[in-house]
């Protein structure tokens, strides 16, 4: 097992990850909280109790069974209307200040009961359990959780970080292949911003790491065709790089924004296509593609490393195509959260595992290289179908 510590002035907690961490739960848990037993209350969606219910539960006696909520799974029930049900049912089951809410989901779960606990009574204690990759890699750690507006995404929230994640390996195995290949772009860009090793394992391991999830998409746990051990690199790798970047930048004020790699130009992806066709690892992978040719047009970039980054990129698809005009995504741009009075901040890549921010990128550098990402697209319709 792999255990990474994040430290930040609000929370120290650590993330577990291993294959088979669930059915070992309830010790788990117990060993969090010494003393009294806590209620414990699991939101997740049908669709992951009907495929994992089994060993989610096997470890906690029958006496001390979890209470199950549920949200319906998909993006549109990321809202304050689903929070506020929570909420109902939680107090209704007499949940009070010591229980505790187990995340137990993708990033919508994740993000939906991290602000729901951090709002109920005032604020009470969650563990994270995330089941998608780009969970495990990314959203279940650092405490930003909330909701959508329909206004835009994540525009209510609040900070409130875990008692502890385990990211249980296994659970990948369920996970529809194109979910599985989003989520290690966001690996890809842990890699491209602040680990040379990983990008190096990505590039030698890309099969194996590939072809960890069968492509029917079926529930593989059993099968000898399920191997963890590269996946569980890869998480452990990228997980470690986002603590890092999380325990010396909370709230976002410096160097957290290096994990905006590849997200300019992604979001405003994800709004030009209405976030309908593209996942947002997906959007990301093209997005980081735009921003290695933001940096190889300043030369902050060799270009055989350039060629090295776009590669990979590539190499870990299909990525969807999509269709959008070059000056919309650019405009799309000016509205990106990150921007703050009047300075858009941009993530360059300087090198591979190195990056550097950039306050000066002109519309004209984005509206270029977006264009060159588009030929990039074209130029691959087999890597890209
Ligand atoms: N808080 C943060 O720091 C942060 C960071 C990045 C993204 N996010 C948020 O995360 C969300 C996206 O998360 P996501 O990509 O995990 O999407 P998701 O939670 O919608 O899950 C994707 C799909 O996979 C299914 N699924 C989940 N686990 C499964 C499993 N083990 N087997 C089979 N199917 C499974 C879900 O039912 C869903 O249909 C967005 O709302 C985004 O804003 C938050
Ligand atoms: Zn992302």
């Amino acid at each position: 097992m792999s255990t990474i510590r994040v430290t930040t002035p609000a929370a120290t907690y650590d993330v577990h990850i291993a294959p088979g961490l669930l059915r070992t739960l309830y010790l788990r848990l117990r060993r969090l909280t010494p003393g009294k037993t806590p209620r414990l209350f699991v939101v997740t969606s049908p669709q992951i109790w009907a495929l994992w219910h089994k060993a989610f539960l096997a470890s906690f006696p029958a006496a001390q069974q979890p209470t199950v909520l549920f949200i319906p799974a998909g993006e549109s029930h990321k809202r304050l209307a689903t929070v506020e049900s929570l909420a109902q049912q939680l107090a209704l089951a007499g949940a009070d200040r010591d229980s505790i809410l187990l995340a137990f989901g993708g990033g919508v779960i994740g993000d939906v009961t991290g602000f729901l606990a951090a709002i109920y009574m005032r604020g009470i204690r969650y563990v994270g359990l995330p089941t998608t990759l780009l969970a495990q890699v990314d959203s279940s750690l650092g405490g930003k959780t909330g909701v959508n507006l329909l206004a835009g995404k994540n525009l209510i929230g609040a900070f409130h970080h875990p008692l502890a994640v385990f990211s249980d390996i296994d659970l990948l195995a369920t996970l529809p292949p194109a979910e599985l290949r989003a989520g290690l772009q966001e690996a890809i860009k842990s890699a491209i911003i602040r680990n040379a090793k990983l990008f190096r394992y990505m590039e030698q391991n890309a099969s194996e790491i590939l072809s960890s999830n069968p492509k029917s998409g079926a529930p593989y746990l059993d099968s000898e065709m399920w191997d963890s051990t590269a996946l569980q690199k890869v998480v452990t790798a990228s997980v470690r790089v986002k603590a890092e970047v999380v325990s010396q930048d909370e709230k976002e004020s410096g160097l957290r924004m290096v994990l905006n790699f590849g997200h300019t130009i992604g979001h405003a992806i994800e709004a030009a296509t209405h976030y309908r066709k593209l996942l947002h690892g997906e959007a990301v992978a093209w997005g980081s593609i735009a921003a290695l040719h933001v940096s190889l047009a300043r030369q902050r970039v060799k270009p055989e490393e350039f060629a090295r980054m776009a590669n990979l990129i590539l190499r870990y698809g299909p990525i969807p195509p999509f269709k959008a005009d070059p000056a919309k995504l650019v405009a799309l741009t000016g509205s990106d959260k990150k921007k703050r009075s009047g300075r858009r901040a941009f993530v360059l890549a300087t090198g591979i595992g190195r990056t550097e921010v950039a306050y000066d990128v002109t519309d004209a550098e984005l509206l270029a290289a977006t264009k060159a990402m588009l030929n990039t697209m074209r130029a691959n319709p087999e890597k890209s179908q």
